[in-house]
């Protein structure tokens, strides 16, 4: 038998989606039991790398605490940690772990990762870089524009102008940050001159796009490197007026439907299109593509690419692919071998 290999799985992390890429972490400990050489490390809310026994005992507790934050420290970047491991796997999600800042210092000390490179995992993060990259791809995108900060200051009159063009009901977002942290859905101008001040809390750069509405939202796995494959598509059905911070993680405030029920020719298109907007970015390993459909109009419409997405044994990705033949030690698997296949 071969020895499995080690890997540094990272998880935690400076974001708000610090829980759930721990809940991620103990899913996937759990499940690929001997198979792996887990060399587990949190790293904190603030960016420290907690040592092996620290790392172990938060990663032992259930319950989401903040022991972490009180005392702890570490190092910002833990070099010894990397010692002798195969792969590291940044199983972290947004800014930090899953916008190329912690892949550019794997790529500096040559350790291979599961996921996308730098550049990717930015583009992915970045909604405009993103838009931008998307479509120059061809994919059909919702009209949008972005703001700068300077701009919202500077020309308010001619920015105003440009986003009543998107009509109503329209989309805040600032532009680089995921778990629907300040979004805000607006109906008229003063709900959206204070949804996009409240966007400039976040970052320099807001986007305000167009209302998909009526659409159902749809998610599509991919898995590979140049040749990726597609899974089945998932749909999401939440009682809130959208996907937002509260739907996404109290628990039974959204329902995942694997597979989605659906026309085959909207699926077909969905996986059509998410393989396209993996290889737009040059995505590698793995990425979740999330789409709308409007049916009432019958327009499809993608939204976004997350690099990194939920990974405990129930979140979507794992679920897509499950549903499509890939069970979840295995899946886990492939994405080290990935990570360790040369491009
Ligand atoms: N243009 C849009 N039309 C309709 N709903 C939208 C639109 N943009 C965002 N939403 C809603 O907001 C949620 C979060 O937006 P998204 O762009 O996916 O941000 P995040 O990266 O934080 O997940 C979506 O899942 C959807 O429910
Ligand atoms: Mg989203």
């Amino acid at each position: 038998m071969t020895e499995p290999p080690r890997v540094l799985l990272l998880c935690g992390g400076p974001s708000a989606e610090h829980d759930v890429s721990l809940a991620s972490a103990r899913s996937l400990l759990a499940a690929t039991g001997d198979r792996v050489a887990w060399v587990p490390r949190v790293i904190s809310r603030r960016g420290h790398w907690l040592d092996a026994r620290d790392s172990h005992s938060r990663l032992t507790r259930a319950a989401a605490d903040d022991q972490d934050e009180a005392g702890a420290t570490g190092p910002r970047l833990d070099i010894a940690a990397l010692a002798g491991v195969d792969a590291v796997f940044p199983l972290l999600h947004g800014p930090y772990g899953e916008d190329g800042r912690l892949q550019g210092a794997l790529e500096v000390l040559g350790v291979p990762y599961v996921g996308s490179s730098v550049l990717a995992s930015a583009v992915g993060m970045d909604k405009l870089a993103m838009k931008a990259v998307f479509g120059e791809a061809a994919l059909p995108q919702v009209a949008y524009r972005g703001v700068t900060r300077h701009r919202w200051r500077t020309q308010r009159e001619a920015v105003d102008a440009e986003l009543d063009g998107l009509g109503w009901p329209a989309f805040v977002k600032p532009a680089n940050l995921g778990s629907s942290i300040g979004i805000v859905r607006v109906a008229g101008r003063a709900e959206r001159e204070a949804a996009i001040e409240g966007a400039f809390g976040h970052d320099r750069r807001v986007i305000v796009e167009a209302a998909a509405t009526g659409a159902r939202e749809l998610e599509v796995a991919v898995l590979g490197l140049d040749d990726p494959r597609t899974s089945v598509v998932g749909e999401i059905h939440t009682d809130a007026a959208f996907y937002d911070y509260a739907a996404k993680y109290t628990p039974g405030a959204a329902r995942l439907d694997v597979p989605a029920d659906l026309p085959a020719r909207v699926a077909d298109a969905c996986r059509a299109y998410a393989r396209r907007a993996f290889l737009a970015i040059d995505g590698a390993g793995l990425a979740r593509v999330d789409l709308f459909w409007q049916p009432e109009h019958d327009a499809l419409w993608v939204n976004e690419i997350n690099t990194m997405p939920g990974f405990t044994e129930t979140s979507m990705f794992p679920r897509l692919w499950a549903a499509s033949g890939l069970a979840y030690p295995d899946l886990a698997l492939h994405l080290i071998e990935l990570a360790r296949t040369a491009r």
